[in-house]
């Protein structure tokens, strides 16, 4: 069964006995593309084959709407926010682990399991321990009925329709190749992907809303949240790692055997689950995931080991609070204390101050940390920051470290309130107020407003110019070699020549990087341009939409709404850019020299195997020009990118390949080969 051989069937001149059939068949047909997207991360048909199945239930269950049943995939959002989270109890206890740091604790713990097992040698299972709020999920005869969270771990709050709206959490359990136990009670980890945090931080700060500390808090924020459609919008995601109760199941000697039964059934377990033999195994395998994870997509705070034998498990019992079948063996901390010794304020690319916090340098998860975002006036004044505070500093994966919460220290003298400057920093322009934040507006003069327009215009989602960065901006611009992003297009190498760090080849490979940036998508000008309210996501709506940049400048607001994704301050920070003389000023000197679009078919590669994927090439290839290679990319549903980053995929090796592999090596990015970038295209190459 292929959702692109379903032909959309008007709900009219349907019998209730032929639309039963459709719709049974279609929520089928839904089930499997989510498990597919959302727990196994392998989609097979694009996003928009995917919203037609949907829109084609929905019209069927408005047709027929006793036909509606709890467990149908459109009713993931359902009900009104509620007053209050009910009180429930869990089926059982929701234990914590004891959790260790040093190796020898570990040791310990070996001995005991091998004990337990009289004698014999252990096997014990490796998971990464996530970073989120523990949540008991039921089913009963195969149907999600509850969730809940650990609260005391006897009792938890029900957040059953919240739950319901994680899409990796199927409303009901498969039943191929096991049959669903008539009642199972399974124990996971809520999170949010390290991505959508920042994302989500973002659009909290431009709200002027109080921003998380880290993707736990973001997480259990969110599933919190009175109101399920709130929860719904959040993209959080659901692993499991335990049973906590089981009635009429399967027979599991095992924890693998318990998680393999977790997989089937249709629930999300962690790829990184390892069997694991002996203690040097163990700590292999936590030193390997402490590697990896600056790079894994989701907050990780340590490994958990478990002795696999359920029967030994019952023979080591459990303490007051914690078993002693498991151990949570953590990473270094990811929180430190120290000092706050000043308080600066930079200027960004939109003239927003922006006040940070210059820290008694601490090391945090083997990264010295010497500053620390403060957001803005009201961020400062609500957590009362002053110079000279104690306070307690949290980074979590590459994000900005955070000050989490000043350290009262009693009787200490404190300094004076922190007072925003009442003009930019930069270039002495009196600032504004705008809610929670003070901005210059001296827009195209500011310097600090100049550069960061430019790094933005050259950035790996614009213009993508490798080459262009921070120090190389700030030369061009004190140099008064570019005053606007449009004279990034006339740079000549003999320009460059007189330039700190700049040589013969470095000179010659920015201005061709620039050249060659000429040629772009039209989405990517879009974002690059930094239109107040346009981000990459509306920079693609509006590409999409109205396909060339003519078009654009000529909406109105009213013409604006109509796109997805495009509310009206946006649509009203676009009308305002482009009535802005030296906006279009900007734009058409651009134009004038030498910027071009490329047009890309949307939906292209949609459901191709590099679906959503940045890929970087270094080196020379063999069979392929550089240029084929990127169309080759872009054919598999992947993008090329110029430089190496956290958000690289892959990095495609050639020969003699540059400081991109290094780069890539460094960041524990895999790599690939010519010859396995055709084999991934194929037949379809
Ligand atoms: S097992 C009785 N496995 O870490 C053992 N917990 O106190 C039940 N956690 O509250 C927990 N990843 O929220 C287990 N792979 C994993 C985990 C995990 C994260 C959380 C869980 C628990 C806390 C430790």
């Amino acid at each position: 069964m292929s959702g692109s051989t379903m032909a959309t069937t008007p709900a009219e001149g349907l019998t209730r006995e032929e639309a039963r059939r459709r719709i049974d068949r279609l929520r089928r047909e839904i089930r499997r593309h989510d498990r597919l997207y959302y727990v196994l991360d392998r989609p097979e048909i694009s996003d928009a084959e995917y919203d037609r199945l949907f829109a084609e239930l929905k019209v069927l269950e408005k047709a027929f709407p006793d036909l509606v049943t709890p467990d149908s995939p459109t009713q993931r959002v359902a009900g009104e926010p509620l007053p209050a989270f009910p009180e429930v109890r869990h089926l059982a206890p929701m234990l914590s682990l004891e959790s260790v740091r040093d190796p020898g604790e570990v040791r310990k713990f070996c001995e005991r399991a091998r004990q337990a097992l009289g004698g014999r040698p252990p096997i014990f299972v490796g998971e990464p321990k996530f970073d989120g709020l523990s949540i008991e999920c039921v089913y009963e005869a195969g149907h999600l009925t509850r969730a809940a969270t650990r609260g005391d771990g006897e009792r938890g709050e029900d957040v059953t329709a919240n739950v319901r709206t994680v899409r990796s959490v199927p409303a009901r359990l498969r039943t191929t190749p096991l049959a669903a136990p008539r009642l199972l009670s399974a124990r996971g980890e809520a999170i949010l992907p390290v991505r959508a945090f920042r994302a989500l931080n973002a659009e909290l700060a431009k709200a002027g809303k109080p921003v998380f500390a880290n993707p736990r808090n973001a997480a259990a924020g969110s599933l919190r949240q009175l109101d399920p459609r709130v929860t719904a919008r959040r993209p959080l995601d659901l692993v499991f790692y335990d049973i906590l109760a089981i009635d009429a199941g399967p027979d599991l000697a095992t924890h693998l055997d318990e998680l393999r039964a977790l997989a089937d059934w249709g629930l999300k377990v962690s790829p990184l689950n390892r069997r694991l033999r002996s203690f040097e195994a163990i700590l292999d395998y936590h030193r390997d995931l402490g590697r990896r994870r600056a790079t894994l997509p989701y907050e990780i705070d340590g490994v958990v080991i478990k002795i696999d034998d359920l029967q030994a498990r019952e023979r080591l019992k459990t303490t007051a609070r914690h078993p002693r079948w498991a151990l949570a063996f953590k990473f270094e901390a990811r929180e430190q204390e120290s000092v706050i010794e000043d308080i600066i304020v930079q200027v960004g690319r939109t003239g927003v101050l922006t006040p940070v916090a210059i820290l008694a340098p601490v090391v945090i998860g083997g990264v010295t940390v010497r500053r620390a975002t403060l957001h803005n006036r009201e961020v400062i004044a609500r957590k009362d920051l002053r110079v000279g505070d104690a306070v307690r500093v949290a980074r979590a994966g590459d994000v900005i470290p955070e000050i989490v919460e000043r350290l009262p220290r009693r009787g200490a003298r404190r300094g004076r309130p922190f007072v925003m400057p009442s003009r930019c920093p930069e270039c002495g322009t009196p600032t504004i107020r705008d809610g929670p934040f003070d901005r210059c507006p001296n827009r195209l003069g500011c310097p600090a407003q100049v550069r960061g327009a430019l790094r933005h215009f050259g950035s790996r989602r614009a213009l993508d110019i490798p080459g262009l960065g921070p120090k190389t901006v700030e030369q061009l611009v004190k140099h008064g070699l570019v005053r606007s992003v449009a004279d990034l297009f006339a740079l000549k190498e003999s320009d460059l020549a007189g330039l700190e760090g700049f040589g013969k080849v470095s000179a010659r490979s920015l201005v061709r990087a620039i050249q060659t940036a000429k040629r772009t998508e039209l989405w990517r000008l879009l974002n690059a341009l930094g239109i107040p309210g346009v981000g990459e996501r509306t920079a693609r709506d509006l590409a999409a939409h109205f396909g060339s940049l003519e078009a654009i400048r000529r909406a109105d607001e009213a013409a604006l709404l109509q796109v997805k994704g495009v509310g009206p301050a946006a649509a009203r920070g676009i009308v305002d850019f482009f009535r802005t003389r030296a906006n279009r000023r900007v734009v058409d000197l651009c134009l004038r020299r030498g910027l071009t679009f490329v047009q890309i078919a949307p939906g292209r590669g949609a459901a191709g195997p590099l679906r959503g994927k940045t890929i970087v090439f270094t080196g020379s290839l063999d069979t392929l020009s550089r240029q084929e290679a990127e169309a080759l990319v872009e054919r598999l549903g992947g993008r090329a990118a110029g430089s190496v980053g956290r958000d690289t995929d892959f990095v495609v090796v050639g020969k003699a390949p540059g400081s991109k592999l290094l780069k890539a090596r460094a960041l524990g990015i895999p790599t690939l080969t010519e010859k396995q970038l055709l084999k991934m295209a194929g037949g379809r190459g």
